[in-house]
């Protein structure tokens, strides 16, 4: 369960490839601006963005937490693991600001909050100016989070076929 001075434990893999998965299902909504929209991802999985940017909102907070508990049992001490544990907060960072962004544009623009049919905030009763300026930095803040994603998929493969250090390992 626990994480180890060798690699990762189940819980902070589930959290991984569990966050993976449903972070790439959310850079779909990328492909809005594809035939705009009218093809069969934006049909069928870009609908769930809102339910899912939400739950990955609550995930983020449980995965920190997590960390939070494993941060004595894992080592990264050399100057490389600093690189990669900067990389790993600024990847933590934009999980928090992206879904936080979307919130605050939903609220800010009296859209209202709605996951998987539950309505959690009526339309309409949250409208604000600073609200939805804040919210307006959505798509550049998951922008940069995809560059960063593509960034750490690059270390992780370099990491595993030319420096053939194990570290692929740790969190597979
Ligand atoms: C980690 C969570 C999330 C990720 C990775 C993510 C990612 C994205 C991406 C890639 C876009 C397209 C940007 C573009 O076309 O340039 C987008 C747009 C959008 N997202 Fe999210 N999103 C997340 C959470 C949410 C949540 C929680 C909501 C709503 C509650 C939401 C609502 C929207 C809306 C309304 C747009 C269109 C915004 C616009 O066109 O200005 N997103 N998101
Ligand atoms: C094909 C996709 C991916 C691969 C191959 C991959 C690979 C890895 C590897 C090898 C590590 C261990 C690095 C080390 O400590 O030496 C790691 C850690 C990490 N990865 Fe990924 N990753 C992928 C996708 C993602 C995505 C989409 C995210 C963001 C949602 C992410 C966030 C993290 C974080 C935050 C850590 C640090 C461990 C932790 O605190 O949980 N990874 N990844």
């Amino acid at each position: 369960m626990q994480d180890n001075q060798q690699s990762y434990g189940l819980v902070t893999r589930v959290f991984h490839w569990g966050m993976a998965v449903l972070v790439f299902w959310q850079l779909l909504k990328f492909g809005d601006d594809i035939a705009d929209g009218e093809h069969w991802v934006a049909k069928t999985l870009v609908p769930y963005h809102g339910s899912i940017g939400l739950v990955l909102m609550a995930l983020v907070i449980l995965r920190l937490l997590w960390v939070f508990t494993q941060r004595n049992v894992r080592r990264q001490q050399t100057s490389a693991g600093i690189m990669a544990k900067l990389g790993h907060y600024a990847l933590y960072l934009l999980l928090v600001l992206v879904p936080l962004s979307a919130i605050c544009l939903m609220l800010g623009r009296g859209f209202g909050l709605k996951a998987f049919g539950y309505q959690l905030v009526e339309r309409g009763s949250t409208k604000s100016e600073l609200l939805a300026a804040l919210g307006s930095w959505h798509a550049t803040l998951a922008t940069l989070l995809a560059i960063m994603i593509l960034g750490h998929i690059g270390f992780a493969l370099w990491h595993h076929f030319v420096k053939r250090d194990g570290s692929m390992k740790k969190v597979w």
